[in-house]
């Protein structure tokens, strides 16, 4: 495995420490409508998920920053950071809510992690997608016969197009 797929890979590990963190919402959800929260073994478990929900936020929020910083090579505009940002502000309201008693804070911990499910969804169909990669694909030619972007060595093909866009 090349520095390349472990950083690919690192998108993935983001999207299974996301999903433990929205369980947590859902575990206590079908808990609470499916089995009038009379459920041991889920209570047990969302009492697990509390336990490790600020250190998952932590870590992917590191693990976020290095796929996308090293992927990309820097900072600019991309679908990826657009998930980024929304995971920092997700965790600044998870952090500074309680510490500061701020008013409402967990309605906007829960809004912005819905605006986060959207903006990962886009962020991962259109890294993956063709059907998003064709346009990008005729101006990333154009642009190329004169880039000064470094060279990036093991792209496959659709990947190279989508490090121009
Ligand atoms: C920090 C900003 C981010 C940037 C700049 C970024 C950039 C990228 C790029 C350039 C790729 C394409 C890799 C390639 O095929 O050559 C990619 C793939 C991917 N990203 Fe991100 N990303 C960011 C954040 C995220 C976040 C927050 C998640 C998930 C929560 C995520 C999940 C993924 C996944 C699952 C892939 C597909 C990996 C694969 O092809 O196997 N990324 N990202
Ligand atoms: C360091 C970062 C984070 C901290 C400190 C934090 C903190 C918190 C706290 C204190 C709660 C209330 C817990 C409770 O009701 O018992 C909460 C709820 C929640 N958090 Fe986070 N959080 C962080 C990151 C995240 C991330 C990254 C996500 C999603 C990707 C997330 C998703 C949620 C959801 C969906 C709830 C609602 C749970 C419910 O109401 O049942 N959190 N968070």
């Amino acid at each position: 495995m090349n520095s390349y797929e472990v950083l690919k890979l690192l998108g993935w590990i983001n999207i299974i420490l996301a999903s433990t963190q929205v369980s947590m919402y859902i575990v206590r959800r079908i808990n609470k409508h499916l089995f009038k929260n009379k459920s041991e073994t889920l209570k047990r478990s969302a009492k697990l998920l509390k336990k490790i929900h600020p250190y998952m936020g932590g870590m992917l929020a590191v693990t976020a920053t290095i796929h996308g910083y090293m992927l990309l090579g820097g900072f600019r505009l991309h679908s990826g950071y657009f998930a980024w940002l929304i995971i920092l502000a997700v965790v600044f309201f998870g952090w500074a809510g309680p510490r500061y008693k701020m008013k409402n804070w967990l309605k906007i911990h829960r809004a912005l992690v819905l605006v986060l499910v959207g903006a990962v969804l886009f962020h991962v169909l259109k890294m993956k997608s063709l059907l998003f990669q064709y346009p990008y694909y005729f101006s990333a030619r154009k642009s190329r016969a004169n880039c000064t972007c470094r060279a990036v060595p093991n792209l496959s093909i659709s990947s190279s197009i989508l490090y121009f866009s």
